[in-house]
């Protein structure tokens, strides 16, 4: 039975692929990097070109091509939160640029203060991390959850309850690893509510039919960027937020487009109530205008098909990655993270290790990837705690290296001062719906091409 399944979801599956993302085999690319973007489908460009065809014009007249773009932006807003499953009523769409200007609109408007101040997981993209130096400025705390040998969050809610301060704060972590895949619980968001935080989850790591898994979840803020999602548009990203906690930021400055009045004269603003008030300047109209095609290519998927379909994948990967191994039966692949499918989605990272167990430089990789045409990611994915936690790179290494390295600091200086035992960088695999097993059958080609 589940097996008719599974073969019912393959045929579907290469339909897609032959359908919408016929380009990937017509140019030979194994595209294994929707970690990094999505791909768009070819009915979403046939869309997109049907509405170029109408007349649009700058949002902020009444004109007619005025009003079409209007009409296109609430579209997007309405079809965003349709998608997830979150209610109008109780949640904002705020278009930015991507995810990092989406969680700088509350970094830089959230009221930190000594007794206010700002926990965050190891794990997490730099664009989070960042908001770390608005904290600081504000005289705010900082802490950091730790993570497990898996990777996972290390016992978060005790450590939640320990770092609360006087008037609350502000947590954030990512609902996905943009590094291990990992999924941390998004049970987390009403613990850490009900201790007083206000919470910021980093959706930029979910592949897009995952999203509804934040209908419910009660965050305060969601922020993602819509190429991670379905590759069209680039350019726009958005922060959802519930109203009350919108309500509650205090933007430091306001634009053309936020605000319902400016006096010069008098030295005054009202800055406009809601998503309105946080859009600086003309918004990405014509990208935001390609949202909703997005939204109905991933519908065509069905959520528990899709998510039926990237276990199954991942499955196939974790299980070539333990079988991969040497000539001496020495293992090939050291994946950081959790070997299993539990709790986990389809990102992975790992470094090949040579036959005396050292990792072979993941630039090595890389360019053999390209020759393999396989697109993956190396590096450490702009998430250094994670990397640092699964690297086992001790802080008083890190601290003298970077001491001797000083302002000519470079990745390859900081490699040759840590040794060549010492990872500093990894490799990234992520699926995404269009994967197919050709794709990944020329990844573990990729790998036992390095076997010895
Ligand atoms: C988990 C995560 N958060 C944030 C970002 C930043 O996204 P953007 O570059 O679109 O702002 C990324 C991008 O890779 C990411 O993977």
């Amino acid at each position: 039975m589940l097996s008719d399944l599974h073969r019912a979801d393959a045929d579907f599956f290469e339909a897609l692929r032959a359908r919408e993302f016929a380009r990937l085999d017509a140019q030979g690319i194994a595209y294994l990097d929707y970690a990094a973007a999505g791909l768009y489908g070819a009915s979403q460009v046939a869309a997109y070109a049907e509405l170029l065809g109408g007349v649009f014009g700058n949002p902020h007249s009444e004109s007619a091509p005025s009003r079409a773009s209007t009409d296109a932006i609430e579209a997007a807003r309405a079809a965003v939160l349709a998608y997830i499953g979150l209610d109008p009523a109780e949640y904002a769409v705020i278009f930015t640029a991507n995810t990092s200007a989406a969680i700088k609109l509350v970094a830089e408007a959230y009221r930190f203060g000594p007794r206010r101040g700002f926990v965050l997981s190891a794990d997490n993209h730099n664009s989070v991390n960042g908001i770390r130096e608005y904290a600081r400025r504000a005289g705010a705390p900082v802490a950091v959850l730790p993570l497990d040998s898996e990777l996972r969050l290390d016992d978060p809610i005790p450590r939640l309850a320990g770092h609360r301060d006087a008037e609350g704060g502000l947590f954030a972590f990512p609902a996905q690893s943009n590094f291990s895949g990992v999924k941390h619980p998004l049970s987390l968001i009403a613990d850490a509510q009900r201790l007083g935080y206000d919470v910021l989850i980093d959706a930029a790591g979910l592949r897009g039919t995952a999203l509804p898994d934040l209908a419910g979840s009660g965050a305060d803020f969601i922020a993602l960027s819509f190429y991670k999602l379905f590759g069209l548009p680039t350019g726009v990203g958005a922060l959802i937020a519930r109203h009350a906690a919108l309500g509650r930021l205090d933007r430091p400055w306001f634009a053309g487009g936020t605000v319902d009045f400016v006096s010069v004269q008098l030295d005054r603003h009202q800055l406009t109530r809601g998503a309105h008030g946080f859009e600086d300047g003309t918004p990405n109209f014509l990208n935001i205008a390609a949202v909703p095609a997005g939204f109905a290519m991933l519908c065509t998927l069905e959520r528990d098909r899709a998510c039926r379909r990237l276990d199954r994948l991942t499955a196939r990967l974790l299980g070539d990655f333990q079988s991969l191994r040497h000539r001496d039966g020495a293992p090939l692949v050291q994946l950081y993270g959790p070997q299993a499918l539990d709790g986990r989605g389809a990102t992975l990272a790992f470094n090949l290790l040579a036959p005396d167990g050292l990792p072979i430089p993941y630039v090595a990789v890389e360019a053999r990837a390209r020759d393999f045409g396989v697109a993956l990611r190396g590096g450490c994915f702009c998430n250094p705690g994670a990397s640092e936690a699964a690297f086992g790179l001790a802080a008083a290494d890190m601290a003298a290296c970077l001491a001797e390295t000083g302002a000519d600091f470079s990745i390859p200086r900081l490699a040759a001062c840590l040794g060549p035992a010492q990872p500093i960088g990894a490799l990234r695999i992520s699926l995404g719906c269009p994967t197919s097993e050709r794709d990944l059958d020329r990844a573990a080609d990729l790998v036992a091409s390095f076997a010895a």
